[in-house]
């Protein structure tokens, strides 16, 4: 997206200046003039050129204040930093928290394009976030590639995948890798529906089974495994784990020999997917259009595959999660694919 929107900026003849870490340049003041050669060779790589965070928020930017951390609004400063810079306009890349903030610096002058950024793909508004692709094929390459112990060992083997409120990836990978029971948040799980999946594909002659699930599926009636609590970020809660918790349970339930795997951030690293790259190039060109024709307040976003915008506030308004009635789900169960919460 970077690569995307400076070079059709500078197409246009525009400066173009890049922010260093997000929010946490903005409020310190660090910019650096992009030229044709530092968004030159971005296409292969994952991350950002320009560094990012995910703790800085201007409206509850953490501050040590007496030995205590304490969440101050220092919007001003960086609107001052803004205007300092002589931006006449901020693409700006983010999820939703990112983007929330985003609404408000708009409402409090700041000229805001946003662009939906999230492996997760549960932003609101846009029927797909870039990154989200390259995950599913890395987590798809892992299923793949855990079928050779499950099988060999007639082992279940689970794989965790990210996912914290919605079950996209593990959704999309679990079909792509062919995974016996998904398990996402949307659906909460009862080890014995879990089991009895694993009974019955023993039963058919197959002594293995791959789970996959999100590290945000939860039991029914119970919460997901929180791995710790990030206390300057603004979304402190960090999820993971759930695949040892299931593994623990399974274990006995099933009566077989379980392993988990847990994938994190292996996912968000590395070269981007085809599909990716030319979202990319699609959102960062659309993002410098709607600036040029000075639509700002709106983020991006892509409807049916053709691309579109919204207001600021959508993605803001909770996260877009997998409709328990997807069609994907109803194909998967179709084909004998578990969710957890059969019987
Ligand atoms: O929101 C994207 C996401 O990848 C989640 O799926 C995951 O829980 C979280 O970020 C991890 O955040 P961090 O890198 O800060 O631990």
């Amino acid at each position: 997206v970077i690569r995307a929107v400076a070079k059709t900026a500078m197409m246009r003849g525009w400066d173009v200046i890049g922010v260093e870490d997000g929010y946490e340049g903005l409020i310190r003041g660090r910019f650096r003039r992009l030229g044709p050669a530092d968004v030159s060779g971005l296409l292969t790589l994952g991350g950002t050129i320009l560094g990012t965070s995910n703790t800085a928020d201007p409206y509850r930017y953490a501050q040590v204040r007496s030995g205590r951390v304490v969440l101050a609004d220092v919007s001003r400063r960086l609107l001052r930093n803004a205007r300092g810079a002589g931006l006449d306009a901020l693409i700006l890349i983010g999820g939703d928290g990112t983007l929330a903030s985003a609404a408000k610096l708009q409402r409090d002058g700041l000229p805001v394009v946003g662009v939906p950024k999230t492996i997760d793909n549960d932003l609101r508004g846009t029927d797909v976030t870039f990154g989200f692709d390259t995950a599913v094929g890395i987590a798809t390459e892992a299923i793949d590639r855990l079928h050779t112990t499950a099988q060999s060992h007639h082992r279940i083997m689970i794989v965790e995948v990210m996912g914290r409120r919605a079950g996209w990836i593990a959704l999309y990978s679990g079909v792509a890798g062919g995974g016996d029971v998904i398990l996402i948040p949307e659906v909460p799980y009862r080890i014995e529906a879990i089991a009895a999946k694993v009974r019955e594909r023993r039963r058919r002659g197959k002594l293995f089974s791959l789970v996959v699930t999100a590290e945000g599926a939860k039991p029914v009636g119970g919460r997901p495994v929180i791995r710790k609590l990030v206390a300057r970020s603004a979304d402190p809660v960090r999820l993971g784990g759930v695949g040892f918790v299931l593994a623990e349970a399974l274990e006995k339930a099933a009566g077989a020999e379980t392993r988990a795997v847990v994938l994190g951030h292996v996912q968000r690293g590395g070269t981007p997917s085809a599909a990716d790259r030319i979202l990319a190039t699609r959102l960062g060109d659309e993002a410098v259009r709607l600036a040029a024709e000075g639509s700002f307040g709106r983020m991006v976003a892509v409807r049916g595959g053709d691309l579109t915008s919204v207001p600021l506030e959508v993605p803001g308004q909770g996260p877009r999660l997998v409709p328990v009635d997807h069609p994907l789900i109803a194909a998967a169960r179709r084909i004998g694919t578990g969710f957890g919460d059969e019987g």
